[in-house]
């Protein structure tokens, strides 16, 4: 086998350095660096436009589609069309002053100095800094949340934290880090810490109250609810960081037990209480948040969808990276996989599987109630890797989970998935999942053109709330008290939502009885 070149991109104006294989997608390379996808890398919305600098990167049909000749000619790109095949040199415009909200900047007032806006997720952490007076990003750090080796989901961290010293260690972890990822902005953006007027972090309820020095005990047991969900305000010197010593530090207020800042800040990114008619979020992850309202009341509930979404729990399941089979369509009678970093397949990440599952179902290999048709254990989608009767009881668990809270949060709306304008998906999941399986699979049921991918959510809305210092008195109250937090473990109707939406919606298969030829042994990237 011929060996790989692998290639090097420099991204401006942030100064980032990466390698990666020829072959990779900037998508996934970029989106790792906090760059927003806003049609989930569709080729539809130019919201993810680069300039190359130096190097090529080839035009295919969809840049033909949305950029002018002019455009083309002077460098600029879609990075979701984008694979590597050189070394590069990109320029982010969307990071200059690009608030993005629904795809129109938003109107942000200009502020003297700079803010530092964080979103600290249980896995991974993005920190961006911004220069106030201009909305624009001068820098940006990504990394994995170092508390993880206590635990990677939150209940294992809260676990930890109910141990001797364990709140404390958990606590100093997390601020040393995210005090380094700001000394890395500053040294990297060529700035004196100083000049940093604001950092606002947003988060789940569990990395509030770690970060805060709350006591986690209440999120431990049921009803899972905490009475220390407000704003948190704390000055550098309080944290041990390097800090001026008028900068505020402020971590977002939460919605709910398991409805953290980082959604409240998702509805600032939408601006879910602007809109007219009925819109939601949903933010797809271990707990599954969803967001149902307009402009007079929110409905916000979470539920326990498991982590099939993150690849885990899957027997062959793995994060979105390299080696994962990320795409998988139905070609013919088969099927054909696309594996992240253009390598061997090693496993399968959250969108693979649901969209190997829908094309278990058009394949007829799959039944609506998930069994194999064939009475086989497991279905090798590209060797080794396969998918089990397990992994779909996984994926059912997830999406019954999610599609029972969005049909419940409709109802007491009065309303049927016809209604919803809108409806937002956030995190990487929703960047990369594909609507069309997921709509087969019934995760959705709403038409594709309803359904919209929103990028990072959490960190969008963290920016939005540095331009609003004074937010309502900073804790967005008319926000909270706007938005009702439904407890849907103690909804009647719950339970039996979710039984019916585990089964997968009848629609029959396209091919019956095929889908038994092999994928190639190392699949092509689709571009
Ligand atoms: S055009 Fe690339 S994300 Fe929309």
């Amino acid at each position: 086998m011929t060996e790989i070149p692998t290639y090097r991109i420099v991204l401006r104006p942030v100064q980032v350095e990466l390698t990666a294989p020829a072959g990779s997608l900037l998508r996934d390379l970029l989106f790792a660096q906090g760059v927003e996808f806003p049609c989930g890398g569709q080729g539809r919305c130019r919201g993810c436009r680069v300039r190359v600098l130096e190097g090529r990167a080839s035009v295919n049909d969809a840049q033909r589609e949305r950029l002018s000749a002019e455009e083309l000619a002077n460098g600029w790109r879609l990075a979701c069309q984008c694979a590597l095949e050189d070394d590069l040199v990109i320029e982010l415009r969307q990071w200059d002053a690009a608030i993005l909200v629904d795809e129109t900047p938003f109107a942000f007032e200009p502020r003297p100095g700079l803010g530092v806006a964080v979103d600290l997720g249980t896995t991974t952490l993005v920190a961006q800094l911004l220069d106030l007076t201009t909305g624009r990003v001068l820098a940006v750090r990504t990394a994995l949340n170092s508390q993880a080796r206590f635990g990677a989901d939150v209940m294992s961290r809260v676990q930890f934290a109910l141990t001797q010293g364990g709140a404390q260690q958990l606590r100093g972890l997390i601020r040393r880090q995210i005090g380094s990822m700001i000394e890395q902005l500053v040294f990297s953006a060529q700035v004196a810490e100083g000049e940093i007027a604001d950092v606002i972090v947003v988060g789940n309820t569990v990395m509030h109250h770690l970060f805060c020095g709350l006591d986690v005990e209440p999120l431990s047991r049921y009803p899972f609810e905490s009475g220390q969900l407000g704003l948190q305000t704390f000055c550098g010197q309080d944290l041990g960081w390097k800090l001026s010593g008028g900068a505020r530090v402020r971590f977002l207020p939460c919605l709910g037990g398991f409805v953290g800042s980082d959604i409240l800040a998702g509805i600032l990114a939408t601006n879910l209480l602007e809109r007219e008619g009925l819109n939601g979020l949903v933010d797809l992850g271990t707990n599954g948040e969803i967001v149902i309202g307009n402009r007079q009341c929110l409905l916000c509930a979470s539920t326990a969808a498991g982590p099939a979404f993150e690849g885990a729990r899957i027997s062959m399941g793995m994060r979105a990276s390299t080696g994962a089979i990320s795409e998988v369509r139905v070609e013919g009678h088969a099927i054909h996989c696309r594996v992240l970093g253009n390598v061997l397949p090693q496993g399968l990440c959250g969108s693979g599987l649901v969209d190997a599952v829908a094309a278990g179902l058009e394949l007829g290999r799959i039944e609506p109630s998930g069994r194999f048709s064939d009475g086989a254990g497991a279905w090798e989608l590209a060797a080794p890797v396969v998918l089990t009767q397990n992994d779909i009881r996984e994926l059912q668990l997830a999406k019954g989970a999610i599609a029972a809270g969005i049909r419940l949060l409709q109802e007491r709306f009065g309303a049927s998935s016809g209604d919803l304008k809108k409806l937002y998906l956030a995190g990487a999941f929703g960047n990369y999942i594909n609507r069309a399986s997921a709509q087969r699979i019934g995760l959705i049921s709403f038409p594709a053109e309803t359904v919209e991918a929103a990028g990072n959510t959490a960190l969008m809305g963290a920016k939005v709330a540095l331009f609003r210092p004074k937010g309502e008195d900073g804790s967005f109250a008319r926000l909270r008290r706007q938005t009702e937090h439904v407890a849907l473990n103690a909804d009647r109707g719950f339970q039996e939502a979710f039984v019916e939406e585990m089964a997968f919606p009848n629609m029959g298969a396209r091919v019956w009885g095929l889908g038994t030829e092999k994928t190639p042994e190392l699949p092509e990237p689709s571009t």
